[in-house]
C-alpha cells in the first residue's frame, strides 16, 4: 500500500486486484446498509496497469494495535467486528465469475458456505478516530491461501481471526496477552448477530485450523534468522498450545 495525498494506492496482479475492488465494494454497501461498518472507497481500478486505488482514511488505528496499547474501547470493538462479519457473511454476494472456492476441506454443506473476507486478522480491521466507526480493510484472501478464494464456509473466516489473535502476540506480552477473552468476545459477537445452529459444526474445522495454523507458523519462521527463527517458534509454541485448548474447550 503506497499514499499520496488523499490517495491509497495497491499494485498488483490485475485479476486478484480487479476481485479486491468489487469485493470492496460490494462490503461497502452492506456496511453502510448494516450501520456496522465502513469500507474505504474504490477510487479507481486500471486492470491494465494493475493499480486499484482508494480513498484513504486518516486517523485509522488496528484493533491490533489497540490491543498493544490495552485500549478499553478494544472488546466493544471485537464484539462489533463478530456482528459486521455475520452480516457481511448473510448478505456479500459476488458475481458467479469471482466465486472461487476454499480448497475442498474448507467448503462446507450449502448452508455453510458464504463469500467470506478470506483474511479477516485484527491488523485488517480498524477504529477510526475521527468517526469512532470500525473500519474493515483488506479484501483479499490471505496469501497462505493463495489470495484468490472468495468462496467457501464461514468456519474459515471465524477461526482465521482466532488464529490471527493468538499468533500476533508481541513477544512481551506473552503472559499478559489476553488471546482468550479477545477471541471469545470476538466469536460472540458473531454468535449473537446469527441463529443458533450457524456455528454448530464448529468442531468440525479444529483439526483444519491447528494445520493450517502450524503452516502459517512455520513459514514466518522460515522467514527470520536461525536464533530468531528458535525464539518465534519457542513462543509461538506456547500460543499454539493456548489456542488448541481454548478452541477445544470453547463452549459457546
Ligand atoms: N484506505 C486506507 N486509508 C488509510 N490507510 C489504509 C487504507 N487502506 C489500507 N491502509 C493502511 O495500509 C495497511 C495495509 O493495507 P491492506 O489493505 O491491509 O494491504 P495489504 O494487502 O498490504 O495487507 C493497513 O493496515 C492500513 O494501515
Ligand atoms: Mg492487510
Amino acid at each position: 500500500m503506497e499514499f499520496d495525498g488523499d490517495i491509497a494506492r495497491k499494485t498488483g496482479s490485475p485479476s486478484l486486484l480487479a476481485v479486491e475492488a468489487i469485493k470492496t465494494q460490494r462490503a461497502g454497501e452492506i456496511g453502510r446498509s448494516s450501520g456496522l461498518f465502513y469500507v474505504p472507497k474504490v477510487i479507481s481500478f486500471d486492470a491494465g496497469a494493475g493499480v486499484l486505488e482508494f480513498e484513504r482514511l486518516r486517523g485509522l488505528v488496528t484493533l491490533f494495535d489497540l490491543a498493544v496499547k490495552k485500549d478499553p474501547r478494544l472488546f466493544e470493538l471485537l464484539e462489533k467486528t463478530g456482528r459486521a462479519l455475520a452480516a457481511i457473511h448473510r448478505q456479500l454476494v459476488l458475481p458467479d465469475e469471482v466465486k472461487h472456492e476454499l480448497p475442498p476441506e474448507w467448503m462446507g454443506p450449502a448452508d455453510e458456505n458464504v463469500f467470506i473476507h478470506g483474511d479477516l486478522a485484527s491488523i485488517n480491521v480498524c477504529f477510526h478516530e475521527p468517526s469512532r466507526g470500525l473500519v474493515i480493510l483488506d479484501w483479499s484472501a490471505a496469501p497462505i491461501m493463495g489470495r484468490t478464494p472468495t468462496f467457501g464456509s464461514r468456519f474459515f473466516d471465524i477461526l482465521w481471526f482466532a488464529c490471527c489473535i493468538f499468533r500476533d502476540v508481541p513477544a512481551k506480552r506473552l503472559l499478559s496477552w489476553d488471546a482468550e477473552t479477545m477471541t471469545d468476545t470476538f466469536i460472540r459477537g458473531y454468535a449473537n448477530a446469527s441463529s443458533e445452529d450457524k456455528l454448530s459444526r464448529f468442531p468440525d474445522y479444529l483439526s483444519k485450523i491447528y494445520r493450517l495454523q502450524r503452516r502459517k507458523i512455520r513459514y514466518l519462521a522460515r522467514r527470520r534468522s536461525p536464533v530468531k527463527a528458535a525464539l518465534y517458534i519457542f513462543y509461538q509454541l506456547f500460543m499454539y498450545a493456548r489456542l488448541h485448548t481454548f478452541l477445544q474447550n470453547y463452549k459457546l
